[in-house]
């Protein structure tokens, strides 16, 4: 019987963990809400494989506390592998596995809501009702269908974005370094992002951060886009220079801005600061606008993604247990 044992499980994963282990009865699965550390990876002893998420770094100590477990096949319930001591795991020769999509509806679904709400004026209206002013004017709505959107990235999340806001009436054009063939056909694609800039209502990022897009969205493009235009960011933070978006906010060439990721994110998303001093002014400053719509890297937390990460974690560590090719290894290098 294998036995798999899985780190730092919130209890919104827990039901499709026992999900999964109710399928699998010849697994003994087993769990922890702890962080993997070098002092935890003891829980692991007596395991085949571990199920990780988090964002604390896999160091060559974590590693190597695994591996005097006899632990050296390691599934991700995420994406990301930065935080890998990759030449400590390949020198133990770990085998690992990601979750590299788990739901683009999770993603593409909030950047549309959010883009809607910008071009409702949603955050005014919640305003004015709350302190009982129940006048319609000034606060006056763009119909979707009547927008051009303009979508960078179409992998993924971006192609079922594109599906949504068609779904609205919407005319969307596209740009991508590599285009995907059925979208050309069907003619999507602009040549450039200047001529995406220059005729996009809604312009909305869909792109992974490298090091040769930061700060794609600068006060360069800015000016490029149309005015009243709507910026959205679902993906990555570093994407996007914030201070030429808070002076393209100021001076009113953009109508509003979407922004679920931030280039100074770590560390201040995913906390609470209701009761401790807020620790960025330049991010306060966006959230307190009634024309920009902050969230705190949630885009992608509903249950469909939430199951799929656990899901499909499990299922990876299972192949690798029995020696079975996995569906999305991660390459050790
Ligand atoms: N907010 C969240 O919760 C959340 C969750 C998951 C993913 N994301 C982010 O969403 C983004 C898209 O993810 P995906 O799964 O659709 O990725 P994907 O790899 O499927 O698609 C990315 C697309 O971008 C294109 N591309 C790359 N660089 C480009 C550039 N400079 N200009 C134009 N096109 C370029 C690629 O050719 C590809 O088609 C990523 O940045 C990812 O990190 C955010």
């Amino acid at each position: 019987m294998s036995k798999i044992f899985a780190f730092s499980i919130r209890k919104d994963e827990e039901p499709y963990l026992k999900e999964w282990a109710a399928a699998h009865p010849n697994v003994t699965v087993d769990y922890t809400d702890q962080l993997l550390t070098p002092a935890t990876a003891k829980l692991a002893q007596g395991a085949d494989g571990v199920v990780v998420y988090q964002q604390l770094d896999y160091t060559s100590e974590t590693l190597q506390a695994l591996a005097d477990q006899g632990v050296t096949k390691m599934s991700l319930r995420n994406v990301g592998v930065d935080n890998i001591d990759m030449a400590k795991a390949k020198e133990l020769g770990f085998s690992i596995t990601n979750v590299p999509v788990y739901s683009p509806n999770a993603i593409a679904e909030h950047a549309a809501i959010q883009a809607a709400r910008i071009l409702r004026q949603t955050k005014r209206l919640d305003a004015k009702m709350a302190r009982g002013d129940l006048h319609w004017a000034p606060t006056i709505g763009r119909e979707v269908r009547d927008q051009t959107v303009g979508v960078i990235g179409t992998g993924h999340i971006g192609r079922v974005f594109m599906q949504i806001m068609e779904g609205f009436g919407a005319k969307v054009i596209a740009y991508d370094v590599f285009k995907n063939p059925e979208l050309a056909a069907q003619g999507y694609y602009v040549d450039s992002l200047d001529d995406l800039y220059k005729q996009a209502d809604v312009v909305s990022l869909h792109v992974p951060a490298m090091k040769s897009n930061y700060h794609m969205i600068n006060s360069q493009a800015l000016a490029k886009m149309k005015d009243d235009a709507v910026l959205v960011n679902v993906s990555r933070g570093p994407l996007v220079d914030t201070d030429a978006v808070i002076q393209a906010l100021d001076n009113g060439k953009l109508f509003g801005f979407v922004m679920d990721t931030y280039e100074d994110e770590v560390g201040v998303f995913n906390a609470d600061w209701s009761a401790k001093a807020f620790p960025d002014a330049r991010l306060k400053n966006l959230i307190d606008r009634p024309n920009v719509l902050v969230t705190p890297h949630t885009a992608f937390y509903t249950t469909h993604a939430v199951r799929n990460m656990v899901v499909k974690a499990f299922d990876n560590n299972l192949a690798l247990v029995e020696g079975r090719p996995a569906e999305t290894p991660v390459k050790i290098e």
